[in-house]
């Protein structure tokens, strides 16, 4: 079974700029399928429509065009019942600021109906797991770093167990180490757990580390995708950095056109 079915997956941003209408193609015909228990990761420059996709498929954002199934459920008939089951990690997580990771994720196991219990025990294991010391628990998340909300916000998403993790950026921002137990997790996680995970990132080596398929996406299109062996053979290159550079003839940075 699919986890994730996308069919010519349209999105469009509308503006007026001194009186203006301008018309901004977030994504343009997207189509790709991430089958269950598998890796997937998109690689893209600034402003490609990554966090655009993340947030399409988890139902916070309406396309314009096109079909998007979530572990065989439509969207958006079937919002309810993938909110229930998919897990969103993003830089921009929102938290009650002012409150704890102990608060802020009580809060949304009853949000969920986790026990308490269950949830706190639950949560102190992944966080023991990233690396964030214990005692930090009760300080207000304000006063913490955005590596360590970052920890917080993935310990969030997996209180539920969910089957399918949409992940924009996990570990942008983070210390190599804390990077490295990111990856580590999310590769027990998929292991142990069998969990589908799509993930956006600017790190060739974590999408090689990490990703059964890679897709690259340039302005709003997926432009090629495929293991990380099939790119490089495809693009005649030695690693996937090189594969990027000339499927997509753009560097991973805004603004650096390699044509
Ligand atoms: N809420 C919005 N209103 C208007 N335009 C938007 C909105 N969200 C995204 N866009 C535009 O859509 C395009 C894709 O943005 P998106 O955030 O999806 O890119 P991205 O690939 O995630 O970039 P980054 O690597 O910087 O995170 C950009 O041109 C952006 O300006
Ligand atoms: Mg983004």
């Amino acid at each position: 079974m699919w986890a994730i079915e996308v069919e010519n997956l349209s999105k469009v941003f509308r503006k007026t700029t001194f009186g203006r209408r301008q018309e901004e193609w977030a994504l343009k015909g997207v189509s790709f399928r991430v089958a269950e228990g598998e890796t997937y990761a998109l690689l893209g420059p600034n402003g490609s429509g990554k966090s655009t996709l993340i947030r399409i498929l988890s139902t916070l954002l309406v396309p314009d065009a096109g079909r998007v199934r979530i572990l065989g459920y439509p969207l958006p008939e079937g919002e309810r019942r993938v909110r229930e089951r998919i897990g969103r990690v993003s830089v921009d997580a929102a938290f009650y600021k002012k409150l704890s990771p102990r608060e802020n994720l009580l809060f949304a196991a009853q949000l969920y109906g986790i026990s308490p219990k269950e949830a706190e025990r639950r949560a102190m294991a992944i966080l023991e797991r990233l690396g964030l010391e214990t005692r930090r628990f009760d300080d207000p998340l304000e006063e913490m770093s955005r590596g360590m909300q970052q920890k917080v916000a993935i310990a969030r998403a997996l209180l539920i167990r969910p089957p399918l993790l949409l992940l924009d950026e996990p570990t942008t921002g983070l210390d190599p180490r804390s990077r490295r137990d990111v990856q580590g997790f999310l590769e027990e996680l998929r292991r142990e757990e069998g969990t589908t995970l799509l993930l956006t990132t600017h790190d060739m080596a974590e999408a090689e580390r990490l990703a059964h398929r890679v897709g690259f996406l340039v302005r709003g299109r997926l432009v090629a995708e495929g293991t990380v062996e099939e790119l490089k053979a495809m693009a005649g290159a030695g690693n996937l950095e090189e594969a990027f550079l000339r499927m997509t003839g753009e560097g991973l940075e805004e603004g650096t056109d390699a044509s």
